[in-house]
């Protein structure tokens, strides 16, 4: 007697511009989940669909599956599908890898060091063909303000602590922390950032945030004084930013997310020699097998009415 395979294959709607399709279903093989590419592979066939992993999924699309019921964004942020007419009754699930935290930490790093180091002053130094030291700040007084304290936040921390940086926190929760000073809610944003020398943004967009990063913020800020972003572009003010970088409020910046991306070339930021521009690469979106690990499991969990891992507050919108 034959016995009957329970081992069904799971269909899920991928969409993304950016992410290559071949690259994930390599490790979703092993989850034996199958993806159906949107538009390509609905042409001809119809597809009974409940889950979908997407990256910057337009409205149609989401138009046309009303009875989606988890999301699993392609990347840390689900601001791509907040902001469009997603199934409202669906579960939306960011995506936490120790790959993408990894990145964001060398990137976070490696953009500290460079003000740290004064990076700027000595590519201006090098175009003016001028040889002359610079006297460093000491590292424990190089005060680093990390804005957010999601899972990627704290890894950052952790690693610059480790280097021996003067590190505060703002978050919007209230939280005790043993090792940094902590600040919380928006009663004490300005009280966080103020004599920092470098501010490292990680914030998603909400609309607590937007706009939340402005002159009268840069102006708190230290005499030399960068401001990092990896979170989203859309909590500065962009064109306070540019004033603050054109007329030595900002000493430099280290730029990776931007209002609109990708950034026109028309962008004035481009032009500024004290910015430094990275086109959304801090943390690249591997397909990984711990990734599709947790997203089967999360389909499992769905069914059986358990737990879900890196379930969105729909609520706080991250
Ligand atoms: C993001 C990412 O959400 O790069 O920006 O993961």
């Amino acid at each position: 007697m034959k016995l009957k395979n329970t081992n069904h294959t799971t269909k899920v709607l991928f969409y993304s511009k950016w992410d290559s399709i071949k690259e994930w279903q390599k490790v979703f093989d092993k989850e034996n989940i199958k993806l159906i590419n949107w538009p390509s592979d609905f042409k001809n066939k119809k597809h009974d669909i409940k889950y979908a992993i997407v990256w910057d999924a337009p409205n149609t699309l989401w138009k046309q599956f009303p009875n989606i019921k988890l999301i699993q964004s392609l990347g840390a942020g689900i601001d791509h599908i907040l902001l469009k007419n997603y199934p409202k009754n669906s579960i939306i699930t960011r995506l936490e890898d120790p790959d993408l935290t990894n990145q964001m930490t060398e990137y976070s790093i490696l953009a500290v060091l460079m003000c740290y180091r004064k990076y700027f002053q000595y590519s201006e130094l090098k175009n003016k063909i001028k040889w002359k030291q610079l006297t460093p700040l000491k590292k424990n007084e190089f005060k680093v303000t990390v804005l957010g304290y999601g899972i990627i936040a704290k890894n950052i921390i952790k690693e610059l602590s480790k280097l021996g940086f003067n590190i505060n926190v703002w978050a919007s929760k209230k939280r005790e922390l043993k090792h940094c000073k902590y600040y919380y809610g928006s009663s004490q944003f300005l009280k966080s950032v103020k004599n920092s020398n470098c501010l490292l943004n990680l914030l998603p967009n909400t609309s607590k945030t937007k706009g939340l990063i402005n002159l009268s913020v840069f102006k708190l800020l230290n005499k030399e004084s960068y401001f990092i972003n990896i979170g989203r572009g859309k909590t500065v003010i962009e064109k306070e930013l540019i004033y603050a970088l054109k007329n030595n409020i900002l000493t430099g910046s280290i730029l990776d997310v931007f209002k609109n991306e990708p950034l026109i070339k028309s962008n004035e930021l481009w032009k500024l020699k004290n910015v430094f521009i990275s086109p959304h690469i801090a943390g690249i979106t591997n397909a990984t097998n711990y990734a599709a690990k947790i997203f089967k499991n999360n389909i499992n969990a769905m069914t059986n009415q358990k737990y879900i891992k890196n379930k969105v507050s729909i609520k706080k919108q991250y």
